[in-house]
């Protein structure tokens, strides 16, 4: 079983400026399949689960034609995005079944981390539960998955907003979406980025394996939401009030968002941020 491979001929080595064998070498990815394009990493990947591959396993595209996102959204990246999917096997990675939902927390803390690290100047939040926010608008999503034929295995989908510019896009989407060029005003090198982002997942996986405070604390200095009255909507108020409104509290250790409400503080421990009031 080869390590990195392309899915149509070329350089294995350079995949649409990807530098695959260094990104297997840098990184704790044990083996990478690229696509010059293919509609999701994710769904990809969760085929691929079905086989023997090793793991970590990256699925990385050039462009994406089908993205998805959470619930029934579409993931929409231009060309210059960073699109991959990360496949790992949480009971290697020492995670327990209980915290696999926090695992997009720890992923979407590892890239803000990295953008930070990159843009200096900028302001790098996340958004609970999986987004990460950079000077107020939406610059990385993140999709958690697992395959119902082995659920110990967690797909990571991520796309990362890096030299797609939104400056061109239309007069909505520029107040929601930006870039890492955007932000910077430069291009970057995206096997730089990835390999950042993946160094920077790897230790956060192994904060949230050593289950020490040092992650929540983490994710709390980050937290958009903060101070903010937002509708949260979710499967777990029960049934007749799927949504409930509150002022931010932040993000507790279990990663739940607290809400202060008119009735106390109310964990949410799954869900979308519906609105932001
Ligand atoms: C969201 O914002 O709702 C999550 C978006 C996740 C998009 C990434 S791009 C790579 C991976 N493949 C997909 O189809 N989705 C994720």
């Amino acid at each position: 079983m080869t390590g990195s491979f392309e899915t149509q001929s070329g350089n294995p080595r350079q995949a649409a400026n990807f530098d695959l064998d260094r990104i297997r070498r840098e990184t704790l990815v044990r083996q990478v399949e690229f696509h010059p394009e293919i509609g999701s990493t994710n769904s990809r990947a969760l085929e691929l689960v079905a086989a023997e591959h090793l793991i970590p396993l990256l699925v990385l595209a050039d462009r994406q034609t089908a993205g998805r996102g959470r619930g029934k959204n579409r993931w929409w990246s231009g060309e210059g995005a960073l699109t991959f999917s990360l496949v790992i096997d949480a009971a290697a990675a020492g995670i327990p079944a209980n915290r696999w939902p926090n695992v997009s927390l720890a992923a979407g803390l590892a890239v803000a981390e990295t953008v930070a690290s990159l843009i200096s100047i900028a302001d790098v939040r996340l958004k609970w539960p999986n987004d990460v926010f950079l000077n107020g608008r939406k610059v990385c999503g993140i999709l958690l998955e697992t395959a119902s034929q082995r659920p110990g295995i967690l797909v990571i989908g991520i796309g990362l907003n890096v030299n797609n510019s939104f400056h061109t896009a239309p007069e909505d989407l520029k107040s929601l979406a930006i870039s890492l060029a955007d932000a910077g005003g430069t291009s970057w090198n995206r096997s730089d980025v990835l390999i950042a982002v993946l160094r920077q997942l790897e230790e956060s996986l192994s904060v949230f394996r050593a289950d020490s405070c040092q992650l929540p604390e983490r994710w709390r200095a980050r937290c958009y939401l903060h101070g903010r009255t937002v509708q949260v909507q979710s499967g777990q108020f029960g049934a007749g009030s799927d949504s409930i409104t509150g002022v931010c509290q932040g993000i507790d250790d279990e990663g739940a968002l607290l809400l202060q409400t008119e009735s106390g503080v109310v964990r949410c421990y799954s869900g979308i941020v519906a609105k932001i009031l």
